[in-house]
């Protein structure tokens, strides 16, 4: 554990190091408990360095066993070694000086899944953001940039393969039992980009051939067996490497791309140079075991993974304040990417909806912090949801702004100026300042202020004088550290639509600028008109999301309804139609928690159906328009005192009054779209699938009994449906026979199946009503769960406290305690995943009295525990902060 746990490290106190890093030579003789690292690591003064500077280098847990300088033996009172650092005085005058480094480290016992671990018996590190430091002593930092040469010596018969970053060098025997092998990476990077796999593994092959001609080995790693599993992952690498070269000229640049596949990780992938590693969840697939979005996820990691070769790799972050600079940017052009391969609107949908239930909630409450942050404690908390969304929502709108050629032009200025070096967020936007010739220093402001800003707009017709006059006010919530804030410059995409749907042109326009269909805000206020304009318009507007804020705009139902059924972007008639559902799934809570009857507004269900049963648009939209707002959307929308079962209760009667209005649809649809044929991942057959399940909801809830559910728990011929039926069964069911039939059959199905299992686990966490805790205490003692593993602590204690409003927001506070309870047990063993787990509660000051109180205890009994990891204690002590 660490023991430099109250720290924070200050963005104002960035220096650049003493000692230049020009070589990095690594030698790993691997051993399950033992295993030695020699690292050669030659140095020189950085001009203008004090001479006299001591070389301090980074440890974490290490305990150094040998020590050369230039290969002679170090004296003992020239050094001072600690399990984390390494600090060398009185160094040659005479330059470059070779230190060599010998650790012992334990990768068995390396249960936090950093640094160099053994997973299923392959060894395999994880450095990003401070692994390497598990390692070696280290100047482990993302602005000291070297060239590795990586030798590996490892007993032959349990590790056939022996994998590093970079070009293959060559290998041979060593000695009996042992071989080794050598890899060279020609690119100078940083060691968090460092990596090595080692063990028996399967493969599978390919060939990408580059725009310039050049020939690319491609493999992908996977356990023996899961090699036809691993073919749609292989897919989507060369659609990627295809895609990048097309929309950005970016082109890989070494002679092998490897990917390997580990079921113990902390996170979904890692971009390590030229050697990715997966978590396997995100590569394996195939109709029978994984799902569309199962399908969707490998597609858009994969493909993330590979687009930080460019962004992130051969240009990377001169610190971890930088993250969005490689995070925001590469999840923008994943973005880019899956829309380009799917439907562009349906893929926005679903950015939005994960931006709002995920990142919303994080700017609006205690871990709010800006994308690029000033202070931290702990690096691993700081891979959040606002680094990575709001990062990438931050870059698309450095795009609308300029317009997409602009930003083509910023994009090729970046890698032009910066390849090879350690920059930051001022050099990334710099880069589109001179493409555009705009001053950006007013939206930079983006990257400092956190909180979601709240703009708030008001319309006035004169139809005498045919003036539009649009009205708007900006104001951005106070978050921590930061009371005041300043206006930002907002793009927000508009139209204004005439009564027959179709878009009107205003003959001119005054008080904002306008390019195209953007309209810049800067000011805190600002009024808009348009003149020419007759006919009174509805106005959408924040088309596409273009600007990740929060609207409070009191637009009539019927104006709602109007854009829901006309506009021309497809995102903004979900958008509307999820505008028009929230106030009345508001109001039905208030009902609920009143205990008054709840009467739907009939407008809503109108809209709603009639979208759903309009054949002339994708059915993987229409399955959009027929998930309603979440729970979790409603509870933010309500903002305060949020009662999770009312929330429920006003929803399931806003849910079954659609459900009863026409049935027929619902049938209609669920009977229309089965796919038919062998399966295929493709968009289109996924959207069908989508939208058949949507109305299988619907219909067990009009029909009142799980026997369709039951027939298509039977019929189903793939996971997608599968998993929709049983999910329909036992969260409608609960207790019905063949709800636990049902389960037993799918577990006996795929009981050598851990990926399917995560799902058998999620479905059961998230069975709504306070039952939910027992089944999840029970399904710990369950035989298949496994506690040290990652996937399957957050499928089964993750999902409950995420994605379990009723169930883990019990009245009594049993949902807390749990969550308390599992966060101290996991925490000593791996500590980032508890104090990522530890983050569901981090809207628990918005709950109602009772419950926020339950929640504040469990809290304090956290903080009570005799010892926490610095990840832990971080997340908790600004969860409960005044
Ligand atoms: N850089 C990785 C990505 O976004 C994620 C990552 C950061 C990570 N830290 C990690 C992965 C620790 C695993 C473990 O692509
Ligand atoms: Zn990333």
């Amino acid at each position: 554990m660490r023991t430099e746990n109250g720290r924070i490290i200050h963005l104002a106190n960035y220096r650049r190091t003493d000692f230049v890093l020009e070589r990095v030579d690594l030698t790993f003789e691997l051993d399950p408990t033992e295993t030695r690292v020699e690292a050669r690591l030659i140095f020189h003064r950085r001009e203008g360095a004090d001479r006299a500077a001591p070389l301090v280098l980074d440890g974490d847990e290490l305990s150094l066993s040998g020590l050369l300088l230039d290969q002679v033996e170090m004296e003992a009172g020239r050094y001072d070694a600690t399990p984390d650092s390494l600090t060398i005085r009185d160094l040659p005058e005479s330059e470059p000086f070779e230190i060599t480094i010998t650790t012992l480290i334990n990768p068995e016992a390396n249960t936090q899944l950093m640094g160099l671990y053994r997973t299923n018996g392959i060894y395999c590190t994880q450095c990003e953001a401070e692994g390497f430091r598990r390692i070696t002593y280290f100047p482990d930092r993302p602005d000291v940039l070297a060239v590795y040469t990586v030798n590996i010596i490892a007993d032959r018969q349990s590790c056939p393969l022996l994998l590093s970053n970079g070009n293959f060098l060559g290998g041979a025997g060593y000695g009996e039992e042992k071989h080794f092998a050598a890899w060279f990476d020609p690119h100078p990077k940083p060691s968090y980009l460092f990596a090595l796999v080692a063990g028996d593994l399967g493969v599978i092959e390919d060939t990408f051939t580059t725009m310039s001609g050049r020939e690319v080995t491609l493999k992908i790693y996977v356990e023996h067996g899961k090699e036809p599993r691993a073919a749609y992952a292989m897919d989507a690498l060369k659609r990627s490497m295809r895609w990048d070269e097309e929309k950005f000229g970016r082109e890989y640049d070494l002679d092998i791309f490897m990917i390997v596949a580990v079921s113990d990780f902390n996170m979904g992938a890692m971009e390590n140079k030229g050697l990715n590693v997966f978590n396997d969840k995100y590569v394996l697939a195939d109709p029978e075991t994984a799902t569309d979005q199962d399908y969707a996820n490998i597609e858009a990691i994969i493909a993330h993974e590979y687009f930080h070769n460019w962004t992130g790799n051969r240009i990377t972050c001169r610190d971890w304040f930088q993250l969005c600079l490689k995070e925001g940017l590469t999840v923008y052009r994943d973005h880019e990417f899956s829309a380009d391969q799917r439907s562009r609107a349906v893929k926005r949908i679903s950015e939005v909806r994960l931006l709002k239930s995920e990142q919303f909630p994080e700017d609006a409450g205690p871990l709010a912090h800006p994308v690029r942050p000033t202070k931290y404690r702990e690096i691993n908390n700081f891979y959040t949801t606002t680094i990575y969304e709001k990062g990438s929502e931050v870059t698309r709108m450095i795009a609308t702004l300029v317009g997409r050629d602009t930003f083509r032009k910023g994009m090729d200025l970046y890698f032009e100026r910066h390849d090879g070096e350690a920059v930051t967020i001022e050099d990334f936007v710099g880069c589109f300042e001179t493409a555009s010739g705009r001053d950006l220093s007013q939206f930079s402001l983006w990257y400092h202020q956190a909180g979601t800003p709240l703009v708030s707009v008001s319309t006035a017709h004169d139809a005498v004088n045919g003036v539009f006059t649009l009205s708007l006010e900006q104001m951005i919530p106070p978050t921590p550290g930061q009371s005041l804030k300043e206006p930002m410059h907002i793009p927000l995409r508009f139209g204004l639509l005439a009564e027959d749907g179709s878009e009107m042109t205003p003959a001119a326009v005054a008080g904002a600028e306008i390019t195209g269909d953007v309209l810049h805000l800067t000011g805190r206020r600002q009024s808009i008109t348009f003149s020419g304009v007759t006919a009174r318009p509805v106005l959408s507007l924040n088309r596409d999301f273009s600007a990740p804020i929060n609207l409070h705009f009191e637009q009539s139902s019927a104006d709602l309804a109007h854009i829901a059924r006309h506009d021309g972007d497809l995102f903004a008639r979900w958008q509307a139609l999820s505008d028009l559902a929230l106030p009345s799934l508001v109001s039905a809570a208030r009902d609920a928690r009143n205990g008054k009857k709840v009467t739907p507004d009939p407008a809503l269900a109108d809209t709603l159906l009639a979208l759903a049963g309009d054949e002339t648009l994708e059915p993987a939209f229409r399955a959009q328009v027929l998930a309603l707002p979440s729970e979790a959307d409603i509870a933010r929308e309500i903002g305060n005192d949020n009662d999770p079962d009312a929330i429920r209760a006003g929803r399931e009667a806003v849910f079954a009054d659609i459900a009863g209005r026409d049935t027929a649809l619902f049938a209609t649809l669920f009977a229309r779209h089965r796919t038919e044929g062998p399966f295929a991942p493709d968009a289109g057959s996924a959207g069908r699938r989508a939208l058949r399940n949507a109305a299988l909801g619907y219909l067990a809830v009009a029909e009142g009994t799980p026997a369709r559910a039951v027939a298509a728990f039977e019929a189903a011929d793939n996971m997608t449906d599968l998993s929709a039926a049983l999910t329909v069964l036992v969260h409608r069911f609960p207790d019905a026979p063949e709800a636990a039939a049902a389960l037993e059959a799918f577990r006996a199905r795929f009981t050598d199946n851990a990926l399917v299992l995560d799902k058998w686990f999620a479905i059961q966490a998230t069975v709504p009503g306070e039952s939910a805790l027992d089944r999840v205490r029970d399904l710990m003692e369950n035989p298949h769960f496994t506690a040290s593993n990652p996937n399957r602590v957050r499928a089964l204690i993750g999902t409950f406290a995420f994605a379990n409003p009723t169930g883990f927001n019990r009245a009594d506070g049993a949902g807390y305690r749990f969550l308390a309870e599992q966060i101290l047990a996991i925490d000593p063993k791996n500590p980032q995943l508890a104090a990522r787990i530890l983050t569901a509660m981090r809207s628990w000051r918005s709950l109602e009295g009772g419950r926020a109180d339950h929640a504040l205890n469990a809290l304090r009994s956290i903080t009570a525990a005799e010892k926490l990891s610095s990840d832990v204690s971080d997340i908790v002590d600004r969860m409960t902060k005044a």
